[in-house]
């Protein structure tokens, strides 16, 4: 399991500061009350002055650690500034991101008691460019990165990339996701289908990701090039740093939720439903009626269907719910299975709000899923999916076929 390291133990540190100061307070208005009771029932007065003296230095060191963290917290304020003016000079040349950084960079000082990184090293990225003008092709080589930050509790990171071209976000590519390394070879080449005369306009953007199955993954860096900046007389391979990423790129649709489970011996393919969130409005008003569908898939045909119940007025529906299917272990490498969230709708057409496909033949955090499911036969593998365009995954099947 990965998780991010520090925030937990500073955000702990941050609460027990403001409870220390929240306490001095009511403490003291208490002792005078106490003071009062004592005179009124005429305890012996060396007793009052030991129990003055103990109360005296109980006050003394809680001031003293008040006052502690005070000076700390003046001085982290000074390093937040510090660091903010650091980051202004570095994103000066893009929009909208100042904005971005600056918000960043407070939360995090918010939530950390440790000094702030002198200088955010993000890593490193090799790429290699070139268009095919028989084909009208621009063809991009995400070929290997370079010290990567560690994102994991493990000191480490599960990198892969994902590269489009602005301004069309749809169409995405992603690399195979890398197990435990800063320094991974991914060596795939992908090409978009551009006409040369509407190339300049384009931006490539090529964004590094750490895979985590048990949430969002998180963005570690990413490059962004335009294509006017580019001589496409001959090809190009060049090393470029990494800068911040800007967060989700497209719109949202919402993550689904589900585990895998393949017993080799049976033939026996699980899919539990267990749950979605943010899930996209389909109505004006109101919320959605969400339920699941689950085809089984082979050269782009579907061979069997299932669905969820319909869970009413949510935008994070719980399901929890099981499906089997029969497949034998010389087919489990080359099925699919497509997830399908729809809004219910009694009257007209059901809205598929967004759509994924899981398989030993996708690409991606998706292919990752499948084969992680056939490392660990019989047992459940869960993760979290980014839901897209049913478009976008049905144009993908028809690529199967
Ligand atoms: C361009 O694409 C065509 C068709 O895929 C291929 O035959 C050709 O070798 C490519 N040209 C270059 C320069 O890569
Ligand atoms: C990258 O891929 C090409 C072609 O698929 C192969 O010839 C080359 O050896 C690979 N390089 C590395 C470092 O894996
Ligand atoms: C999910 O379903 C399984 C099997 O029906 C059940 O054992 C488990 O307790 C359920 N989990 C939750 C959190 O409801």
């Amino acid at each position: 399991m990965s998780g991010k390291v520090q925030r937990p133990v500073s955000l702990a540190l941050s609460l027990n500061t403001s409870s220390a100061a929240n306490h001095t307070h009511p403490g003291g208005h208490s002792i005078h009350k106490f003071m009062n009771e004592l005179r009124r029932t005429h305890v012996p007065s060396v007793q009052v002055a030991v129990l003055c003296l103990v109360t005296l230095c109980t006050v003394l060191a809680c001031s003293l650690c008040v006052w502690k963290k005070c000076i700390k917290k003046k001085n982290k304020d000074k390093d937040k500034k510090t660091g903010k003016e650091k980051d202004n000079c570095d994103t000066e040349m893009i929009p909208g991101f100042k904005e971005k950084a600056k918000e960043e960079h407070s939360k995090d000082a918010e939530l950390s008691d440790e000094e702030p990184k002198e200088e955010e090293n993000l890593g490193r990225l090799q790429f290699s460019l070139d268009y095919n003008f028989t084909d009208n092709t621009l063809v991009v080589g995400v070929l290997q990165a370079s010290e990567l930050p560690a994102m994991d509790v493990g000191g480490s990171s599960d990198p892969y990339v994902k590269v489009y071209l602005l301004p069309d976000k749809k169409k995405k590519f992603e690399t195979k996701v890398h197990r435990k390394t800063l320094e991974p070879t991914f060596n795939e080449t992908f090409t978009f289908k551009v006409p040369y005369s509407e190339l300049g306009g384009k931006t490539l953007v090529m964004t590094v990701y750490d895979f985590d199955r048990f949430s969002k993954h998180d963005a570690i860096g990413d490059i962004k090039i335009p294509m006017s900046s580019i001589d496409f007389s001959q090809s190009l391979q060049e090393w470029r740093e990494l800068q911040k990423a800007e967060k989700e790129e497209s719109e949202r649709l919402g993550d689904i939720c589900l585990s895998l489970r393949y017993v080799p011996t049976a033939g026996k393919l699980t899919v539990v439903i267990l749950e979605a969130k943010n899930l996209k409005k389909m109505d004006v008003g109101g919320l959605s009626d969400p339920y699941v569908k689950l085809h089984l898939m082979q050269n782009g045909k579907r061979l069997k269907k299932k669905k969820t119940t319909i869970k009413k007025n949510t935008l994070n529906p719980y399901y929890n719910e099981s499906f089997s299917f029969e497949v034998a272990s010389d087919l489990i490498e080359k099925v699919q299975v497509a997830v399908t969230v729809l809004d219910y709708d009694k009257i007209g057409k059901n809205d598929a709000i967004g759509k994924t496909l899981l398989g030993g033949t996708c690409t991606g955090t998706e292919q990752r899923h499948w084969l992680d499911m056939l490392a660990n036969p019989r047992r459940p593998i869960a993760q979290w999916h980014s839901l897209k365009p049913e478009e976008d995954i049905n144009a993908l099947i028809s690529n199967k076929k």
